[in-house]
């Protein structure tokens, strides 16, 4: 599909509406890989798409230019989600030049054959004329990659940002006020979640810097464009990036033989107060993706699990592993679990923890079988604790 979205600015990327898993991150709504056309005296073309929609990408453009007038390909980023069908597009835009920063060169290199391509290397605030507009480029180490930038057009105020502020959400509609706002913040929320939580104080320091930038669009290189909630977009980077939490508890736990559960639910009964917003989540049975999600703005976070084979069980190691290495601001947790002849998932589940950015608020709860009356007040309480700890939070 084809779209012309502002004065000689055309969409000509695509639509992934049946991806399911995108590297992992589960896409209800599907995939959007953004490129555009900018026609001015030269021809731009910002970004490319997934190799696998390469003939239609081609037809996009062909739609509007044919590919030899092309004169830049500004490359903001090299992960193959934008720039895998490079090999083939410059095999047929010869004289086409690419624009990126030195180590997106790099990264370029290690999946194509460049060695007959033209670069033009940019860093901080090199700007690139194409007639009636300049291009100014703005390097973003690290959101999401080593070589990300965006690519700022000073002329129509419009911040072509890469993955930051994207969506995973495939739609006819391009900007934000066609669709419902609701939906797009939301998948606002679970990319940022998902790919950008980690780099959270680069992204501070981005929005400090954007601060001086007169924006009236804002295009990532997934989803919708931003431009009647700029505003909202950006105060939301701003609490995400500096790890702003609510009253919220997260009480997540995989069982074998309902013990951790029974346990998992006193405490549940024991957070809810008042005021705190709890969520008991099976791990089993909820995508990562959300629980990701999920974690991003939760104050306290209460893992169980049941033993299984001397480990904690499989998902909740998946769940561990996965939040851990989103290196997430300070949580405060619990550990609860169950065991039966043998002990283990909560000494594996301390064992894992013990580097990360996180917490203990309580020691662990552990039971033998089936949790006593005794256990399950002890749960109880510390399900109490936890609330009154989601209460005090302070984001200052
Ligand atoms: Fe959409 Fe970091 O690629």
């Amino acid at each position: 599909m084809t779209k012309k979205i502002l004065k000689n600015i055309y969409f000509v990327g695509c639509e992934d509406w049946k991806v399911r898993d995108f590297h992992s991150f589960t896409t209800p709504n599907g995939v959007t890989y953004n490129s555009f056309l900018i026609l001015d005296k030269k021809k731009v073309l910002m970004d490319t798409v997934k190799e696998t929609f390469f003939t239609t990408f081609v037809e996009n453009i062909k739609s509007v230019i044919s590919l030899n007038e092309i004169d830049y390909i500004i490359i903001n980023h090299a992960e193959p989600d934008h720039a895998s069908s490079l090999s083939k597009l410059m095999a047929k835009c010869k004289q086409a030049k690419i624009v990126c920063t030195k180590k997106c060169h790099e990264i370029l290199a290690g999946y194509h054959d460049i060695s007959s391509w033209n670069f033009i290397i940019v860093n901080e605030g090199n700007v690139l004329s194409i007639g009636n507009r300049t291009l100014k480029f703005i390097p973003t180490p690290m959101v999401h990659w080593p070589d990300s930038m965006f690519t700022y057009v000073e002329e129509d105020k419009i911040l072509f940002s890469m993955d930051a502020f994207g969506q995973h959400f495939s739609s006819s509609n391009k900007f934000d006020d066609e669709v419902d706002f609701c939906a797009i913040i939301n998948e606002a929320k679970r990319y940022y979640a998902n790919i950008v939580m980690l780099y959270g104080k680069l992204v501070a320091n981005l929005l400090n810097k954007l601060s001086s930038f007169d924006i009236k669009y804002i295009i990532p290189a997934h989803g919708v464009i931003w431009k009647k909630h700029i505003k909202e977009i950006l105060s939301s980077y701003n609490s995400w990036a500096n790890y702003q939490v609510k009253p919220k508890i997260l009480i997540i736990y995989d069982t074998m033989w309902q013990s951790t559960k029974k346990m998992a639910e006193a405490i549940f009964n024991g957070a809810c107060k008042d005021n705190v917003n709890v969520k008991l989540i099976y791990a089993r049975s909820t995508d990562i993706t959300e629980i990701a999600t999920e974690f991003l703005d939760a104050t306290c976070v209460a893992f169980g699990s049941s033993t299984l084979n001397k480990q904690m069980m499989p998902q909740m190691a998946s769940v561990l592993s996965y939040l851990k290495g989103l290196y997430p601001h300070k949580k405060y947790i619990a550990l609860f679990g169950s065991y039966g002849w043998g002990m283990g998932a909560i000494e594996d589940m301390e064992k894992y923890l013990k580097d990360s950015s996180f917490e203990a608020i309580e020691k662990s709860i552990k039971t033998k079988w089936n949790p006593s009356k005794e256990v399950l007040s002890l749960c109880e309480s510390l399900g109490e604790k936890l609330a009154n700890k989601a209460l005090t939070i302070n984001n200052n």
